[in-house]
């Protein structure tokens, strides 16, 4: 019998991480404590529909990860997003058109990490609370208390600060880990009956507590009945508002969107609010993944690169390549 590798997280790190350790040979298996996999990159079931709070669209600029966009447009699960873009600046609001391409998951965000679990072993609903090691091999508790294992190596693909408890058994990496600052962002949903009139469909916005609109419906393969726009805060207004309640946060922000986006909003048909704790690492690291090959554990995620899609997946394929080139 072959000891898997475990893998603690299924975002799109841990699951780029599984992709080139299984097609490598390896058995992996995979824990994640949600109830689904894609964690920042997931979308929200509502009664509105499935809305893409955490991620909105990515881009690909690294060769590698053009190369990997495109199979996942062959295979159905990404397509292009081209939106009507607009920049909020000194109270004005004017159309902001680029050539950037942009990528979206189909029919929904979530389709591209849930296109990845085929084939992988994955236990959800599992908040794994310990990483250690036994005599020969590696054994993992969960909060419940149960024991998971034995594991050959361990590759931890969650953010910074839940990664860091993890990783007590390499006091290095943990130390590492545990200087990585990760800022939170609140993201509301807000879904309209008729729709805005307003052409917009994406929007950054400078010097407001908002930091991004998105009209969720003019990404392709979207089919919701309700207008529904997903709003994020900058960083700053998240921190400083992070205790709210839900409904405050709703009617403050929405108090913003109905003063910069130019047309008349009436009252929402349909809200939602979501916390994102640790949304995006401070800044932009270059370490591609961090490892202790002799002791066999390795740590990726957006913060060991860009806090982006692109980041997360380029470091889940680094810790695969750490990890393979050691047993060479
Ligand atoms: P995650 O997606 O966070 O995955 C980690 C997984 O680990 C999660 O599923 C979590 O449930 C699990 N986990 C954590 N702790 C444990 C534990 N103890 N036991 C078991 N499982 C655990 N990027 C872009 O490129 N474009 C954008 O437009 C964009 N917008 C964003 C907007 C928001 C609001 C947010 C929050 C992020 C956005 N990002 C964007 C960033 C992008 O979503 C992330 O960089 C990327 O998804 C991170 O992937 P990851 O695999 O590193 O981490
Ligand atoms: P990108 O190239 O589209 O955007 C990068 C940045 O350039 C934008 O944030 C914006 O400031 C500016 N920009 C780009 N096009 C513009 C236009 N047409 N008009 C005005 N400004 C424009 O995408 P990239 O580099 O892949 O970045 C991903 C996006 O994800 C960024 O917008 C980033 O802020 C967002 N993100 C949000 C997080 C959150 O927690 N809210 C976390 C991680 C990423």
């Amino acid at each position: 019998m072959t000891v898997p590798i475990a893998i603690i997280g299924a975002g799109i790190a841990g699951l780029s991480a599984a992709q080139a350790l299984q097609k490598a040979g390896h058995s992996v298996h995979l824990f994640d404590k949600g109830h689904g996999s894609g964690g920042r990159m997931a979308s929200k079931r509502s009664d509105a529909g499935a809305l893409d709070l955490g991620a909105q669209y990515f881009t690909a600029r690294d060769r590698r990860f053009v190369e990997q966009v495109q199979q996942w447009v062959a295979a159905g699960w990404t397509a292009q997003w081209k939106p009507q873009l607009y920049n909020y600046r000194d109270g004005a609001l004017s159309p902001s058109p680029d050539e950037q391409i942009r990528w979206v998951g189909v029919p929904r965000m979530s389709a591209i990490t849930r296109g990845l679990l085929k084939d992988v072993t994955v236990n959800f609903g599992c908040r794994i609370a310990e990483v250690f090691r036994g005599k020969q091999y590696w054994h993992l508790q969960d909060t419940e208390g149960c024991s998971h294992g034995p594991f050959s190596r361990v590759v931890i693909a969650v953010p910074a600060p839940q990664a860091t408890p993890l990783l007590a058994a390499a006091p290095k990496l943990a130390a590492v880990a545990a200087g990585v600052q990760m800022e939170p962002t609140w993201a509301i949903a807000l879904g309209f009956e008729p729709p805005l009139e307003t052409p917009m469909q994406g929007c950054f916005v400078q010097d407001n507590p908002l930091d991004w609109l998105a009209r969720n419906r003019s990404k392709p393969g979207r089919d919701e009945q309700l207008d529904t726009w997903v709003l994020h805060a900058t960083s700053n207004w998240s921190k400083q508002h992070l205790d709210l309640p839900k409904e405050e946060v709703i009617e403050l922000l929405r108090g913003e969107f109905a003063e910069l986006v130019g047309c008349v909003v009436p009252p929402p048909a349909f809200a939602l609010a979501h916390r994102w704790l640790y949304a995006r690492p401070a800044g932009n690291h270059e370490w591609g993944a961090l490892a202790d090959a002799d002791l066999g554990l390795y740590a990726c995620g957006d913060w060991c690169l860009s806090g982006r899609v692109e980041g997360a997946w380029l470091s889940g394929q680094e810790a695969a390549r750490r990890l393979l080139e050691h047993l060479e």
